[in-house]
């Protein structure tokens, strides 16, 4: 007699290189250099246990019972107001609250995929994205933004959403310019396929002024915005990342799909954080520490940057990322595999993502993803000098 599968065939599709990275944070002495994660003295604690003492006390409904499943109707008015440009006109119905930025790439999962979908995804791709979309089994079309020659309309023609993170991309910390942002959006346009724009690191600017972000460059004028890029915010990394409140801003159809889809997953995003994150807003404490933020961010990036020239260039190669919170590091020697070099690093007492986890495909095995928010510049340049003797033990090995 057959027996039932315990568990949904997706689950065999995972592997144990991300459990490992993720848990990495736990192991005394390690340097951490595998995450995504800010700073804690960035965060304004503070002035948010004020706000949440006052959410409870004066809008006790909003923060303490059952929620609307799109979101508070102030803060989706308030985030519509502030992306609203003369030409891009957004209200309450362009925005749904979502419990952090990933359950805005879960729902997209949930309303826009059937099985077998193809998405055409920027390349290497989240980690976070590939995960929430694995259970609806779909195929991926890589797109290379930076190969000459890439061509938006045949990459996104047939596919069901493209997928792209234009501001210093989780993993590879590049800045697509803004002419390819004009390409990616016209040929949303042209072929109809949904562009998503998922931008956490938008603020995080160390060099320059903001590019303009697609959701600007697919504004037509129309009353209510109907274009067909679907943005994905999300206050983690501007204020803290355990409010989980991000945002999706879209056209009002798809807003009112991923509601329908918001409903069956977790009914509506916490109250309380929604009006901690709302008066945050109102007092304009996310444009009060970002300076601040650059400023130490700034310093990290190259620290890091400046430890990886001494020990790193003649096993690596990258780029200084203008933004954002990685760096991606390409190895010289093809024959190095950093899936083994990340276990190697743990024994070294150092911690980096290998670039397995961002292809959909879990092929690319030569490049690693290393942090530079969350640590000093002296552990930052520890880290390095590990980093540069485990892949010395590793290429050794291989040889
Ligand atoms: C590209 C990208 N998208 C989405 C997220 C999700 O962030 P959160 O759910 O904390 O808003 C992250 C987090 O690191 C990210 O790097």
């Amino acid at each position: 007699m057959s027996r039932r599968a315990p568990f949904a065939r997706w689950l065999d599709d995972t592997n144990d290189v991300t459990q490992t990275f993720l848990s990495a944070g736990q192991i005394p002495g390690l340097v951490n250099l595998a995450g995504g994660l800010p700073d804690p003295s960035t965060w304004p604690a503070p002035e948010l246990a004020d706000f949440a003492g006052r959410a409870v006390a004066d809008h006790t409904q909003d923060a303490l019972g059952y929620s609307p499943i799109d979101g508070l109707p102030d803060l989706r008015d308030r985030i519509a107001a502030d992306y609203s440009r003369s030409d891009l006109r957004l209200t309450r119905d362009n925005v749904l609250i979502t419990t952090g930025g990933m359950q805005g790439l879960e729902l997209l999962g949930k309303v826009l995929l059937n099985s077998g979908d193809t998405i055409a995804a920027q390349s290497p791709a989240y980690l976070g994205a590939i995960d929430a979309w694995k259970p609806r089994t779909p195929q991926y079309r890589a797109m290379v933004l930076e190969q000459n020659g890439f061509d938006p309309h045949g990459s996104m023609t047939g596919a069901q959403f493209a997928y792209t993170v234009p501001n210093f991309s989780n993993p590879s910390g590049r800045l697509v310019p803004v002419d390819q942002r004009r390409a990616l959006v016209a040929a949303a346009q042209a072929t109809g396929c949904w562009l998503a724009e998922d931008d956490p690191y938008g603020h995080l600017y160390y060099d320059a002024a903001p590019l303009p972000r697609m959701l600007d460059l697919s504004a037509t004028g129309a009353p209510v915005y109907d274009g067909q890029v679907i943005y994905l915010g999300t206050f983690s990394k501007m204020l803290a990342p355990g409010l989980r409140v991000g945002w999706v801003i879209a056209a009002p159809a798809v807003i009112t799909a991923t509601t329908t889809a918001k409903q069956g997953s977790d009914m509506f995003t916490s109250g309380l954080c929604q009006r901690i994150a709302l008066q945050a807003m109102e007092q304009g404490v996310p444009d009060r520490i970002l300076p601040g933020i650059l400023d130490l961010y700034r310093a990290r990036r190259d620290a890091l940057c400046a430890a990886m020239a001494t020990d790193l260039s003649d096993l690596f190669t990258w780029e200084v990322p203008t933004g954002g919170m990685f760096v991606w590091a390409v190895a010289r020697d093809p024959s190095l595999d950093t899936d083994r070099l990340m276990k190697t690093g743990l024994d070294h007492g150092v911690c980096v993502s290998p670039s397995s986890v961002f292809d959909p495909l879990g092929r690319d095995r030569r490049a690693i993803r290393v942090n530079f928010t969350l640590n000093p510049p002296e552990v930052l340049a520890e880290g390095v000098r590990r980093l540069a003797d485990a892949t010395r033990m590793e290429l050794t090995r291989a040889a």
